[in-house]
């Protein structure tokens, strides 16, 4: 049976990132760069090449440096466009969506993930819909994670979770998934935990920041149930649905920078920098030196 597409894309984009601080200070975490571009730049574009026209972000007080990004820098574009600078208004161009597309709404308290994307739900609806967590870099670009799992949902339908093998003694900070049968790189799903206490981990598959979810996850996060480090969990709610709907898994292969930690951020741009023809000779080089 053909599935509906998944059109909608949610950015819970509310959090302090008190980890990088003191530059959180004035930017949004999901701003700084890997290279040049926003980590959300990057999530943002993983959804469109995912066919997602409509990216609805969950943002917060003091995050308002999110919504002037994605607006036209006017007198940027005059300033270059006066000067012929035709690759600085290229790359300008590369971040612009058509008006309408983007829609703002903010979560007034940090009541945690699952709560965050319950804000969006008037703005979802009653259809499927993506979550991409910002902070979690899933890099393939000739096949985006998002795109990968699109392509799954297309074919099984329900819900999507991208999981990545992590080793036993971090499972303590994901969302841990309860395996059923594979099938390549789609598993049934049978269950799902928040992050586990050290040693009663259901598998080694951990839920790594991007979801396709159907519309009844929103029913069940309207119950404002506490899980986890007492917030509302997004994984808790799946977990009720588990059985209910289909769930599975999508086992992803690319490469993945945890860019909410300093290391994997710098890593991050590392790795990154390294596929820079412009700049990789020179980063190369310094690597050397060390
Ligand atoms: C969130 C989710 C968790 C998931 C993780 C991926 O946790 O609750 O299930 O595994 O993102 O990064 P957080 O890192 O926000 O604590």
């Amino acid at each position: 049976m053909a599935q509906p597409r998944v059109r909608k894309a949610v950015f819970p984009v509310g959090g302090m990132g008190t980890r990088f601080l003191p530059a959180t200070k004035a930017v949004p975490k999901e701003l700084l760069p890997v290279v040049d571009k926003p980590l959300l730049q990057y999530a943002v574009d993983e959804a469109l090449a995912a066919g997602c026209e409509q990216m609805i972000f969950v943002t917060a007080r003091g995050k308002g440096a999110l919504e002037d990004y994605f607006d036209i820098a006017g007198e940027m574009v005059a300033t270059l466009t006066a000067r012929g600078k035709a690759a600085e208004l290229a790359v300008l161009d590369g971040t612009q969506l058509p008006a309408g597309d983007i829609a703002y709404v903010r979560q007034q308290e940090p009541l945690g993930l699952g709560h965050a994307v319950w804000c969006a739900r008037h703005l979802v609806g009653r259809e499927p819909f993506a979550v991409l967590l910002p902070d979690e870099l899933l890099w393939e670009p000739a096949n985006p994670c998002l795109k990968q799992m699109a392509d799954a949902h297309a074919r099984v339908g329900g819900n999507v979770i991208a999981v990545m093998e992590v080793p036993a003694e971090h499972t303590h900070r994901y969302g841990i998934i309860v395996p059923g049968q594979a099938d390549g790189a789609l598993t049934e799903m049978t269950g799902m935990v928040e992050k586990p206490k050290a040693g009663t981990a259901p598998s080694r598959l951990a839920a790594v920041g991007r979801y396709i979810l159907q519309p009844e996850v929103m029913d069940v996060l309207s119950q404002h149930k506490r899980g986890a480090g007492g917030e509302i969990q997004l994984t808790d709610a799946m977990a009720e649905l588990i059985g209910i709907q289909p769930f599975h898994a999508w086992t992803f292969g690319g490469r993945r920078f945890d860019c909410g930690d300093k290391a994997g951020h710098i890593t991050a741009n590392i790795a990154l920098a390294l596929e820079r023809p412009d700049i990789a000779p020179d980063v190369r080089a310094y690597l050397a030196t060390l």
